[in-house]
């Protein structure tokens, strides 16, 4: 089963779950890049990247290094911003057809994850959607080996679902 990890990350929690799902199951890897993103610090990282995920804004992404028509498995994992995922994900959305895709949706947030999974299971109504799960802030968590664990477990398991869903 040829399996890819979609992320993008803006300050290293969701890169750090991504990598480890793509590690546990021997997935590729692709970060979305957003072409000349400015990175804000404090308070104006809030201000400017809220508004864009507000915006349903679409940022140009920096071209993808792997083609997901080639794929089975996507896990997808973006951050929370605004209750919903980052704009890098609008444009993936328009950009890519995930029709008949068995995909795996993955968040990090700080605790407020809104109505993500709800955008996601309306966002992803023509693919096979195996599951979701929410990380709070897991690289900064005072234990973060365990969420690379937890992370690595659930991802195997949606690979055991993804080829028990390829069988039938
Ligand atoms: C603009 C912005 C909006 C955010 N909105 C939310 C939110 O609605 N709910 C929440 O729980 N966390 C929110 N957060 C916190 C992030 O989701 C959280 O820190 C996440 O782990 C960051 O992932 P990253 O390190 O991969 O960028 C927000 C962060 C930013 C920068």
């Amino acid at each position: 089963m040829r399996t890819l990890v979609v992320l993008y990350s803006y300050d290293g929690n969701t890169a750090f779950i991504g990598k480890a799902i793509a590690d546990a199951v021997g997935a590729d890897l692709e970060i979305l890049t957003i072409v000349q993103e400015k990175h804000h610090k404090g308070f104006m990282k809030y201000v400017w990247n809220g508004r864009a995920a507000l915006m349903k804004e679409e940022p140009e992404l920096a071209p993808l290094k792997h083609n997901v028509a080639e794929y089975d498995l996507i896990f997808l994992g973006t951050p929370v911003w605004a209750g919903t995922w980052a704009p890098a994900f609008n444009t993936f959305f328009n950009t890519t057809n995930l029709t008949g895709k068995k995909v795996a949706c993955f968040y990090c947030h700080a605790g407020g994850a809104g109505s993500i999974e709800k955008r996601f299971r309306k966002q992803l109504i023509g693919s096979s959607l195996l599951g979701m799960k929410g990380f709070i802030e897991p690289l900064w968590h005072r234990n973060k080996n365990e969420q690379e664990e937890i992370a690595r477990q659930w991802a195997r398991t949606m690979v055991e679902i993804a080829q028990h869903d390829q069988r039938e």
